[in-house]
């Protein structure tokens, strides 16, 4: 029978299935019930720099406006409530002694004020670890890339400097190298990293000719991009790798595995699935291990990373060139000419 335990992050978990950041993470409720149905630990839902700077009034207002204009999108949220910062921490205190599996607290800051002093307290709630959740857009033309690289890994040696539990990084795919920013996160005291975060686009109605804001779940095509740079990334960065992003099957997670990743986060598996699906999907996964004769996690982690693949270019730009190149497939009704 497969061995399913991993380690991540410095905590033991007794399998590779994190329940990622999410409303489900946000209700006591729904954290028992993934606890019950066997994920290896939890992210609770980030603290976010509104909730901080606008209070709880302000916020609610600002998102009770939000949601009665987005409702049929957002109806997803399970039993909503909006905490101010301070109720956030008892609550994930709360979290943190209501479960006997691992409890990650998350913080999306802005400045390095608030990444610092906020990090500093959600580690005070005695959670196992921090997520730092890099989520933000670049909106200003004068801003150069490299300040905003700077500013990222900045944070991170902030935060590293006034906690003591391990820090891992939700980090954004859209650097110019994803791998030179976890390099550098590294150096400055990150443990690991979650690769990736998902940007919800807006997108425009064109008949009322109004912007919209969708909220879609991810797609399963969506895991290539985590996997390629888990892949790229695997043995050649420090830290941890957590793939996240369209992790919905069993063999998306040997998947991951099999590009470098000790563990991954699943969310919207779990909302399409229901909570007991990390059940039903670690017993697959168990499953597919007994099958392919791999008795532990670390007997076939990275086995096709960019070190070990067989084919060295598989992860780089010869593949890319390779598929368009090639002559036998076909696009929708056309073969690639
Ligand atoms: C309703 C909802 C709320 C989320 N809230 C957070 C959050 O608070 N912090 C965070 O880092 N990610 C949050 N996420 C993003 C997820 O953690 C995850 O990165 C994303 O859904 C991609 O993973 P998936 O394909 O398994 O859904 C949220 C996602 C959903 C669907």
């Amino acid at each position: 029978m497969a061995d399913l335990r991993t380690t991540c992050f410095g905590l033991d978990l007794k399998n590779p299935v994190i329940a990622g950041a999410s409303r489900l993470t946000a209700n006591m409720e729904t954290l028992k019930g993934l606890e019950a149905s066997g994920v290896g630990a939890v992210v609770i839902a980030s603290l976010f720099e509104e909730q901080i700077r606008l209070g709880h009034d302000r916020l609610e207002d600002l998102l009770m406006g939000f949601d009665s204009r987005e409702q049929p999108e957002i109806s997803i949220f399970p039993g909503m409530a909006y905490a101010g910062p301070e109720e956030h921490l008892e609550w994930v205190s709360k979290a943190k002694r209501s479960l006997e599996i691992p409890v990650v607290a998350s913080l999306n800051a802005v400045t390095a004020e608030t990444w610092a002093e906020w990090a500093r307290k959600l580690a005070q709630t005695g959670v196992d670890a921090l997520e730092l959740n890099f989520y933000a857009t670049p909106v200003d033309p004068d801003k150069k890339g490299s300040d905003i690289e700077d500013e990222h890994v900045n944070a991170v040696v902030r935060v590293c400097k006034v906690v003591t539990v391990p820090v891992a990084v939700k980090l954004s795919p859209f650097y110019a190298n994803p791998l030179h920013v976890m390099k550098r996160m590294a150096e400055a005291g990150a443990c690991g990293f979650v690769l990736f975060n998902r940007f919800f686009q807006p997108d425009i109605d064109a008949e009322t000719e109004k912007p919209r804001f969708v909220f879609d779940l991810s797609e399963a095509e969506e895991n290539r991009l985590p996997l390629r740079f888990t892949a790229l990334a695997s043995g050649r960065v420090k830290g941890d790798l957590v793939a996240s992003t369209a992790v919905l099957t069993a063999a998306d997670i040997a998947k991951m595995i099999l590009a470098g990743a000790k563990a991954v986060q699943m969310v919207t598996a779990f909302y399409r699935h229901g909570l007991d699906y990390a059940g039903t999907v670690l017993s697959d996964f168990s499953s597919w291990m007994d099958r392919h004769g791999h008795r532990t996690i670390e007997d076939f982690r990275g086995r096709l990373d960019k070190r070990h693949a067989e084919d060295p270019h598989a992860w780089e730009r010869a593949q890319y060139v390779r598929i368009l190149m090639r002559s036998d497939a076909s696009v929708g009704r056309y073969p690639l000419l």
